[in-house]
């Protein structure tokens, strides 16, 4: 072979492997997924997960390759039934209306649990959203007696609900932000049963928590304790924050959404200022990053090498689809939108060959425990699922 042919052969040779590689290349493109076709496999999964009475998915963790998973008692258990209940919403397909109502059967026995404040995670996610979709008399005797449970809590000196039970030697009472989201419960507890005690205690506890938990610039406390003789504040620190003065982002969402919550409820003004102004914090904070989804904390000094949180983005835009009824303002939409469009990318949605019933990943549940850092979590899953439903209907 002379010179020449070897020279066309070579690129006659180069040129065949380069198609071969842009071949390969588009049978990829061509094999890969809609976004909308993999949310839907995503939602596949949740339908598929075993129902298991004991075991109520919370988190995953891609690196072990685990699934945490929880008895009924933990905080969690009420979102998972609840993500069913919101499929069932989004897509109309009554299989996940039938999976829904089993694994909420199984939170039943938390009704009478007065061991926690979460009452209104777990049961109100799970049995009240069944409620919105069923007008089932069962539901409602659940919820009432669940706000019975839940009403124990309450410390009329202090004007709240305790929120946790350990700690009891450093904290007399506790009560976190997170608390406001429980509230939901008794409000409804009223509405269903007509009995205004449970409506009374959730307005004590959210005017004792616009007192006592907000900062200066609406930033809020996660934790504030209380004196049980007099009703003082004798300590404001948090649990799963960076410090004890830093905002915790998904603590700063609890408040956003609990506030306008409340406002729903009672038409109070002074709970939709606190949900304006809690939200003007939030967005106008310069470590928000630009894709909207926060840092789990927007003090940590990491930043912007920190963990983000995805649930607090999605409580947040949730919240904020209500919020705008409310309030009209076109800041509201545009970040809740952003946040919903950011999601709906393969960096944030689960692959497809992924085996596991979550939808989305980066949540951080406890940063200073360093557990369930940087994945899924349920309760990602649960406010964007609502934050959906809520654009759709708005
Ligand atoms: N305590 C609820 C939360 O971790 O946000």
């Amino acid at each position: 072979m002379n010179r020449v042919s070897f020279l066309v052969l070579a690129i006659g040779f180069v040129m065949l492997f380069s198609a071969c590689k842009t071949d390969s290349k588009d049978d990829k493109n061509t094999a890969s997924i809609s976004v909308d076709s993999l949310l839907q496999i995503r939602y596949q999964k949740l339908l598929a997960y075993p129902v298991d009475s004991m075991g109520f998915p919370r988190s995953y963790a891609l690196a072990e390759n685990t699934i945490k998973k929880v008895p009924s008692k933990d905080w969690t258990s009420g979102f998972f039934p609840g993500n069913l209940w919101h499929l069932y919403q989004l897509t109309g397909n009554t299989k996940f209306k039938e999976k829904a109502a089993e694994w909420t059967t199984h939170m039943e026995r938390e009704k009478y649990n007065n061991g926690t404040h979460d009452m209104g995670f777990k049961v109100f996610c799970s049995f009240g959203e069944g409620l919105k979709v069923t007008e089932n008399q069962y539901y409602k005797d659940i919820i009432l007696t669940s706000a019975k449970t839940l009403s124990t809590r309450y410390n009329s000196i202090v004007g709240s609900l305790r929120s946790w039970d350990f700690n009891k030697d450093i904290w007399e009472f506790p009560v976190i932000v997170d608390n406001m989201m429980n509230l939901e419960l008794l409000f409804e507890a009223t509405r269903i049963s007509g009995d205004s005690t449970y409506h009374n205690i959730a307005v004590s506890h959210a005017n004792t928590t616009l007192k006592n938990h907000f900062r200066g610039d609406n930033s809020s406390y996660h934790v504030v304790v209380y004196d049980t003789i007099n009703g003082t504040t004798k300590d404001k620190v948090t649990h799963q924050g960076y410090d004890a003065n830093s905002s915790w982002a998904r603590g700063q969402a609890w408040g956003i959404y609990g506030f306008t919550m409340c406002y729903r409820y009672t038409k109070n003004v002074k709970y939709l200022e606190q949900a304006k102004a809690s939200a003007a914090f939030y967005l106008n904070h310069p470590n928000l990053r630009d894709d909207g989804i926060p840092y789990w904390d927007f003090n940590d000094p990491d930043i912007p090498n920190a963990v983000r949180d995805v649930s607090a983005a999605t409580i947040v835009s949730s919240a904020f689809y209500e919020l705008n009824d409310y309030d009209r303002n076109p800041k509201y939409l545009t970040y809740a939108d952003k946040v919903l469009t950011t999601l709906q990318t393969e960096e944030y949605i689960l692959d497809a060959e992924i085996d596991v019933p979550f939808i989305l990943d980066h949540s951080t549940g406890n940063w200073p425990k360093k557990d369930e850092m940087d994945g899924p979590i349920v309760y990602g899953d649960y406010y964007f699922l609502e934050a959906l439903l809520r654009k759709r209907s708005n």
